[in-house]
């Protein structure tokens, strides 16, 4: 049968293939056992103890080119004002709160002053004056038109305080996103725990120490914030913010704000309510003026002094406020907006300090004010 023969011729193959597997097998067992006897020989000769002080220590390879040098400060506090960021992804990088209720650096607060401009700080000598030895206790942010340059020395206060701007027109909502740009990046200095928008039309009225303690000591932010029922107060307000917003949560206010940090995260944070007022408050809307208050009035409001703390001259009417020139500018004036004898509430005491700074002034009053600021406003 084929089968069979196959079979046969099979079982010869297979005892010829067992006894070369058998000799293979010996030869390679007394190769191991030869390969062991020698090996244990070196290893007897190389492990001869020594006195420990000749074995060599561990080397642990890792050079300075390995190790990430930044340090915390890198993280609290940006050296550098400029930075590569799109707004979305500062935002994000502000908004961003440690867990942790202590700060393992000692945390001196600060004041940040974010100034909006068009242009040149006219009245900055002023300011340079009133922030004089003050150093620790503020930082200065200028948002100003891009491509714009402070022409200011290296001395100066804004000298290399300009942040990544972007283009603003008046009453549109690119003004809220420069408050918020600026906002943003003065909370990247985890120090700054006030913050407060100023225009290069305004001036401080009282010394640095007195805005450092009446804003570091209030309870409160001071974000203006009312009801009016007028065209230019409910009158804005859009049926298509509807349920989101509601009619009796508008808010009206002056953009010249105050915020706690905690404001300022939530601000910056935000993106909800943005949204409507980006789609729904359109020309003679103005978001600047109702954004903040309105948002303020429905989450802070309990946290809100519900006031301004800059002065500004409404009473002769038109869309913009009065200017005040070198030939306005008296001892008397200034100590009127400082104390003119009525009472606000400041950490829910009544107060006839009711204002820290004052706009809107000319170019022109520079001088004048100068000459009053150790009398009057004693700096
Ligand atoms: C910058 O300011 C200095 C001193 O006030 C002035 O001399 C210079 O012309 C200014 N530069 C520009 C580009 O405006
Ligand atoms: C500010 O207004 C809110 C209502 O939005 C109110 O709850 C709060 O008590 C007011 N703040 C002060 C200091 O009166
Ligand atoms: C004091 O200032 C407030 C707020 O600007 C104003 O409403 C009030 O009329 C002023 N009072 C006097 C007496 O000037
Ligand atoms: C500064 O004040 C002095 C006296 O108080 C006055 O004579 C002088 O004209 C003032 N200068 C300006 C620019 O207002």
């Amino acid at each position: 049968m084929r089968h069979s023969q196959k079979s046969k011729g099979g079982e010869d193959e297979e005892n010829g293939l067992a006894k070369l597997l058998s000799s293979l097998f010996i030869f390679v067992f007394g190769f191991l056992i030869g390969l062991s006897v020698y090996s244990n020989f070196n290893f007897n000769q190389y492990h001869v103890p020594k006195p420990s002080s000749i074995v060599p220590k561990p080397i642990h390879f890792v050079s300075n080119c390995n190790r990430d040098t930044s340090t915390l400060e890198d993280f609290i506090k940006p050296e550098k004002l400029l930075h590569g960021m799109k707004d979305k992804e500062l935002f994000w990088r502000a908004s961003v709160v440690p867990k942790m209720d202590e700060f393992p650096f000692e945390r001196v607060p600060k004041v940040a002053f974010m100034f909006l401009t068009k242009g040149p700080l006219h009245l900055g000598p002023i300011w340079e004056k009133f922030f004089k030895g003050h150093e620790d206790l503020f930082s200065i942010y200028v948002h100003a038109p891009p491509g714009y340059r402070l022409n200011v020395s290296e001395d100066s206060v804004f000298y290399g305080r300009q942040i990544p701007s972007g283009e603003v027109s008046w009453g549109s909502i690119t003004l809220l996103d420069a408050e918020k740009r600026l906002l943003a990046n003065a909370l990247l200095d985890f120090q700054n725990e006030r913050f407060v928008l100023i225009s290069e039309s305004c001036i401080p009225v009282f010394n640095f120490q007195m805005v450092y303690n009446y804003l570091m000591n209030s309870g409160h932010s001071f974000v203006d914030s009312f009801d009016e029922n007028t065209p230019q107060g409910r009158g804005r307000y859009s049926r298509h913010m509807f349920p989101d917003i509601r009619l009796y949560q508008w808010r009206k206010g002056s953009q010249w704000f105050e915020a706690s940090r905690k404001l300022a995260v939530s601000v910056v944070g935000e993106t909800r309510y943005y949204e409507i007022f980006k789609k729904f408050c359109l020309p003679s809307c103005y978001p600047d003026e109702h954004y903040i208050p309105t948002y303020v009035n429905m989450f802070f409001g309990e946290v809100n002094a519900n006031r301004s703390v800059t002065w500004v001259d409404w009473s002769r009417g038109g869309p913009h406020p009065a200017t005040y020139g070198g030939s306005d500018i008296t001892a008397g004036f200034i100590r009127a907006i400082r104390d003119n004898g009525t009472f606000c509430m400041y950490n829910s005491n009544p107060t006839s300090v009711c204002f820290l700074f004052a706009r809107k002034f000319a170019p022109s009053a520079l001088q004048p004010l100068l000459n009053l600021s150790s009398t009057v406003m004693e700096f």
